[in-house]
């Protein structure tokens, strides 16, 4: 089979050479990422595989139509770039990988946790001024003695309170109506229970219209004083402006955020020396109670192989019967 595939890391190209050494599908990769310009290098391709944050205009499967393809596997979860109306239009199938490794994420939020319980990026600036009495004066609190509020409890929501069990914090989570999940130990109560009762907040729903800005000014005011804030989660669902007012007033002691809200405007933005300029993002960066990553929570060698190996699955059950297991319907 022939495949064009987009976004392609170097970390990703050992995963791709050893598929088509194992299928013989012939396997074009490109680093640039799928826009409505560079969709021409897919011409002679079957199919196409993308990994981006970035949208997918309407122009990507007009240009994909041009060229008789019908099949876009992406090599990631989310799907809120993807604009489906036109994708349909247009006659392109898509598929995601739903699940590539709950686990990445959930170990990335417990990291993001500890870093902030024990106070390291304090204790580091401090090391970085020379001022080794003050570093050893950061007091640290225990996650086995935190109350935990999980948002979400899909795979990696249920992955995450399976880990918080083991360092025995007492976890709360929001989904009253589900029943019971075997083998984990949290108690459902609604959100604004869960927030006035968390020592830390952790989001891990879908980025839908309706989560948007779920953490806003109210709920931010409803959370305990000092408690954390932790989104490995989507971008839309924090306000990043009312999560500066409430870390700069000192009623919510510290955040880690791995999904930034303006990450793709700013990505789309990037100044001449690749920066990433926003006064929001520096505003966080300047907090010392505030750990920032650029939405690597996922990234592992095992989520980055599923991934690739997943799309690709995804793209073979395409071509040959016109359907995947993981084909995404869109809204
Ligand atoms: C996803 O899989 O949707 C993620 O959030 C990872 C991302 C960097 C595309």
């Amino acid at each position: 089979m022939r495949i064009a595939a987009f976004g392609v890391r170097e970390a990703e190209r050992p995963y791709f050479a050893h598929w088509a050494k194992a299928t013989g599908d012939q396997l074009a990769l490109h680093s640039e990422l799928l826009t409505p310009t560079t969709v021409s290098l897919a011409a002679g391709a079957q199919a196409i595989t993308c990994f981006q944050t970035v949208p997918y205009a309407p122009g990507v499967f007009a240009g994909m139509a041009a060229l008789n393809l019908h099949y876009l596997a992406l090599r990631n979860t989310g799907t809120d770039n993807v604009d489906f109306a036109a994708a349909k239009r247009h006659g392109v199938h898509v598929s995601n990988v739903p699940a590539y490794s709950p686990a990445a994420i959930a170990e990335f939020a417990i990291a993001d946790m500890l870093y902030l319980l024990r106070h390291t990026g304090a204790v580091q600036a401090d090391l970085h001024r020379g001022d080794y009495p003050a570093a050893a004066l950061h007091l640290g609190r225990e996650l086995n003695a935190c109350t935990v509020g999980v948002v979400g409890t899909g795979r990696i929501g249920r992955a995450l309170i399976r880990l918080l069990n083991g360092f025995g914090a007492t976890v709360l989570t929001t989904d009253t109506h589900r029943q019971p999940i075997a083998g984990l130990r949290y108690t459902a109560v609604p959100l604004p229970e869960l927030l006035a009762q968390s020592d830390i907040v952790t989001l891990h729903i879908p980025g839908t219209p309706e989560n948007t800005h779920l953490i806003d000014t109210n709920a931010l005011a409803r959370m305990r004083r000092g408690a954390l804030l932790i989104n490995t989660g989507r971008p839309n669902l924090v306000d990043t402006r009312a999560l500066i007012a409430a870390l700069q007033s000192g009623h919510i002691g510290g955040a880690g955020i791995d999904t930034y809200e303006n990450e793709t405007a700013d990505l789309l933005a990037l100044d001449r020396r690749g920066h990433f300029n926003d006064p929001q993002w520096q505003a966080l960066l300047a907090q010392p109670n505030v750990v920032l990553s650029p939405h690597i929570a996922y990234y592992t060698a095992t989520a980055v192989q599923n991934m690739v190996e997943t799309a690709l699955t995804c793209l073979h059950d395409f071509v040959q019967t016109n359907e995947s297991a993981l084909e995404v319907a869109g809204q």
